[in-house]
């Protein structure tokens, strides 16, 4: 039995406008009243952070508000960005960072994501997300956990032993997202095991046991429950099926010791 306290986030992506958004907010936060063996996060578009602070904290949820991404620099002349002290002024408490359609749509590499790493983790109310995964080519060239380990050692380099409680891992193989492929479940685990020995070698064994590391990439009522009970797979990081209440709250269900 695993001492790592599931967690299931729903990444919304640039889904929901502000109605929508607060009525599924208020669908995942009436659903998740009385469940405290699994965390949950949803992360809005970045414009409907705020509003969603006022519908988890209208219903004193214990659903955690999150950003989908943030800049590295605390202020200054970067139109268009959000600072890491922005995002936690607006109430979210995580961030993810370096999500596959941030590395390979918009183009981020391992040293900005790096730089987000660090910027996340220097708020002391933010935990950050790290999302990394290998492509379809990169799988098919057997390079699976070569690529997790370097997105790994590159994505953390420089993070201090006293803030991983705030770090979480989400691993998504690029080619399963969206695309209704999941990796099954005893691939996952391989990977997922692979990435905690890598978190032992950065910063040694009890430390790697206590981080969560979870799976996304098409994950959906009837898949999560296999993927969840995998040893070294701490919950889930969901897309499409967090658009939908019904299917987020099944998830949840799943991840339920
Ligand atoms: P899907 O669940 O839609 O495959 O998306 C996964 C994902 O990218 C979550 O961040």
């Amino acid at each position: 039995m695993s001492v790592r306290k599931p967690f299931v986030g729903g990444n919304w992506k640039i889904n929901t406008y502000l109605e929508t958004g607060r009525a599924l907010g208020r669908e995942v936060v009436a659903g998740c009243e009385g469940i405290d063996d699994v965390e949950v996060a949803i992360f809005p578009p970045i414009a409907y952070v705020l509003p969603m602070a006022g519908v988890l904290g209208k219903a004193d949820s214990k659903v955690l508000l999150g950003a989908q991404d943030c800049y590295p620099e605390p202020e200054g002349a970067f139109t268009g960005e959000m600072s890491a002290s922005q995002v936690a002024d607006c109430q979210a408490t995580v961030v993810l960072v370096g999500h596959s359609e941030r590395r390979h749509v918009i183009g981020e590499d391992d040293a900005l994501i790096n730089r987000k790493v660090l910027a996340v983790l220097a708020q002391d109310a933010l935990t950050c997300m790290l999302c990394i995964g290998e492509t379809l080519e990169q799988r098919e060239a057997g390079q699976t956990d070569v690529v997790n380990e370097s997105q790994l050692r590159a994505g953390l380099n420089g993070v201090s032993p006293t803030q991983l409680d705030r770090l979480i891992i989400a691993y998504e193989p690029v080619w399963a997202i969206g695309t209704g492929r999941t990796a099954t479940p005893e691939d996952a685990q391989n990977a997922h095991a692979r990435c905690r020995e890598v978190l032992g070698e950065l910063f040694g064994p009890d430390q790697a046991q206590a981080i969560r590391i979870l799976y996304g990439g098409s994950v959906k009522p009837g898949n999560a429950r296999e993927l969840f009970g995998q040893p070294d797979i701490d919950g889930g990081l969901i897309g499409g099926a967090s658009l939908k209440g019904e299917d987020f709250l099944a998830i949840i269900e799943a991840a339920r010791s």
